[in-house]
């Protein structure tokens, strides 16, 4: 490039401090101080914490509060450690856990004293929440159902092998959160500190990893800047087709921004997958748009510079030739309720958790329930899933009766019915009141909108038949939203963008359908849709590949249905 370009100045403040220490270690010891710089705010996340303010309360005052999330390589924590985390959120937090799209852990609503002895309850369970979010490689994910196979233990060790060699290595995270001690920022030693991966200046934004095995895509692996599809041969894991260059982030009024989903660029054995993984990752550092960070996901180098580049870079910089793709199918994203066996004779419960807020209600103790549970039955896992929902994995035959019933007292089902089948499938973004790029409510609207459609379903006889729903307060995509068979984008308060046609295996993007719907008007946009789909339909064909067959492609000028 020939013009000077102006960088951004997140990639300032990182070449100027690149260990990321801030001024965060001064401020926590400030007691006079309930919140942290603007610069500081930058650096909080790659320590996986964001500055946010009760947006409820903004007409009368700004209170900061803090969001805290845990990294967890493929979503299996223990359950001491389930035990420590509801601790920590009954002392430091709101009370509830919020299970996240991506498998991790956030605490809502810690107060800038709480921060520090939250993170350090978090680091004594052996968790962290280093590179949870900020310019890094986000959380790695991997199926969360137990395996059933050795190819699928294999995955998972894989996840955390790449976890581990793509972990930023600044010594800041351990002096804040655990020292107490304000790094010198003058010292050359942290002047000149360059992370042995990432460098000087991180990326230009966020890198996300993650792991799938067909026929199942309950993470979403499309979404991904690099995806591992494992391909299993006689139960053995041959290796993974890679995919490069999904993401969803999208900025209203911006054409320059848009979902896109990963091209599958070839295969590789399982041995090479950690260099495969750091190539990749290096180089989005390196060719990644520094200048504006709306432009500067992987996806978009994919993108601009094609499938074919992006895998002869991965080659060259791995040291590997990739084989062409392995042959796959994906049919499902969602999960399976209920209790399974898995292969080695043990059981597992996918339990449901509306919008991964676990929390006790009235009539559904489920925070109690599986705080109980983790108490009790030491040697149970909990496993989080990219739908939100909490699967306890490892359980002998002996305990499943005893399971059951606790939970039972508490109100949560086991069976493989939990909630309706609409219900069950949805997702939503936390937005309002947590949230600071939050446009609508999200987390909060969603049930209940889900009962409006519940009943427009049953006026048009689809009653008890799944639709993927998902709803984000903002375009940002956190709950993947376009990839819906009906996805709600927050536009302003009370309105909404309407995203229809993904399909169930998450291999196809949605489409805008309307541009903005104000809340009360949403039965009436989408029950014409409803009512065709159930009278056109073919045989078993789902909402969503409906409206891209038929809806989706009828001009919407002038046309009214
Ligand atoms: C593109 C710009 C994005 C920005 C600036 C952004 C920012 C944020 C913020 C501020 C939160 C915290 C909200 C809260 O808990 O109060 C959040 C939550 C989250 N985001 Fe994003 N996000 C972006 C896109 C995405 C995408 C595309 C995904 C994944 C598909 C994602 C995954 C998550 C997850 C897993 C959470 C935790 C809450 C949940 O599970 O719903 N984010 N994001
Ligand atoms: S989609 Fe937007 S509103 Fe929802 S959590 Fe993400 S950034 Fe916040």
């Amino acid at each position: 490039m020939s013009e000077a370009v102006k960088l951004t100045h997140n990639e300032d403040i990182k070449a100027a401090i690149p260990t990321v220490a801030g001024t965060i270690a001064a401020t926590i010891a400030d007691a006079g101080a309930d919140h942290f710089s603007q610069d500081d705010y930058e650096f909080l996340k790659f320590h996986g914490v964001y500055q946010q303010d009760d947006r409820d309360l903004r007409k009368t005052a700004k209170k900061y509060i803090m969001m805290a999330r845990a990294s967890i390589p493929g979503g299996v924590m223990t359950a001491a450690q389930w035990m420590a985390f509801d601790d920590l959120a009954a002392q430091y937090g709101n009370q509830t856990l919020r299970i996240t799209t991506r498998q991790g852990i956030q605490f809502h609503g810690v107060l800038k004293p709480n921060v520090r002895s939250l993170i350090q309850g978090i680091n004594h369970s052996l968790l962290t929440t280093i590179s949870a979010c900020g310019d890094v490689r986000r959380n790695v994910m991997a199926p969360p159902t137990p395996a059933y196979t050795l190819a699928r233990a294999q995955v998972l060790e894989d996840c955390r092998r790449v976890a581990q060699a793509t972990r930023p290595q600044t010594r800041a995270y351990h002096a804040i959160w655990i020292e107490g001690v304000q790094l010198n920022l003058d010292d050359p030693e942290n002047k000149n500190f360059s992370d042995p991966l990432y460098g000087k200046a991180y990326l230009p934004r966020k890198f996300k990893i993650a792991f799938a095995i067909p026929p199942v895509n309950d993470i979403d692996i499309f979404t991904n800047c690099i995806g591992f599809i494992a391909i299993a041969e006689d139960e053995r894991l041959a290796g993974y087709n890679v995919a490069a260059g999904g993401g969803l982030g999208r900025s209203h009024g911006n054409i320059q921004t848009y979902p896109r989903l990963a091209d599958v660029v070839g295969f590789l054995p399982p041995e090479k997958v950690v260099d495969v993984a750091r190539a990749a990752l290096t180089i989005h550092r390196d060719y990644g748009d520094r200048a504006d960070r709306k432009h500067a996901r992987f996806k978009y180098i994919v993108a601009e510079r094609g499938p074919e580049w992006v895998r002869a870079e991965i080659e060259k910089r791995a040291g590997i030739r990739l084989e062409p793709a392995r042959p796959f199918t994906f049919d499902t994203t969602g999960d399976l309720y209920g209790w399974r066996e898995a292969v080695d004779g043990k059981w597992f419960l996918t339990i449901f958790v509306e919008s991964g807020r676990v929390r006790d209600m009235e009539g559904r103790r489920l925070k109690t329930a599986l705080r109980q549970i983790a108490e009790k039955f030491n040697d149970i896992e909990f496993r989080l899933s990219a739908n939100q929902n909490v699967i306890l994995a490892n359980v002998i035959e002996e305990d499943r009766d005893a399971i059951t019933e606790l939970l039972t007292g508490h109100g949560v089902g086991s069976g493989h019915r939990q909630t309706t089948a609409l219900h069950a499938a949805a997702m939503a973004c936390p937005a309002l009141p947590t949230c600071g790029l939050a446009l609508a409510e999200s987390e909060r609207m969603l049930p209940g909108l889900i009962d409006r459609i519940e009943k427009l379903c049953e006026e048009a006889g689809l009653a008890g038949e799944e639709i993927v729903i998902r709803s984000t307060g903002c375009p940002n995509g956190c709950a993947r939203p376009y990839l819906a068979e009906i996805g709600f984008v927050g536009k302003a308060p009370g309105r909404y963008q309407i995203w229809l046609g993904g399909d169930t295996g998450g291999t196809r993007l949605a489409r805008l359908w309307k541009e903005v719907v104000k809340d009360a008007d949403i039965e009436s946009e989408l029950r014409p849709a409803l009512t065709r789909y159930a009278n056109e339909r073919f045989n078993r064909e789902t909402f969503g590949d409906w409206c891209d067959r038929v809806l989706l492609n009828e001009t919407t000028s002038g046309f009214s249905i």
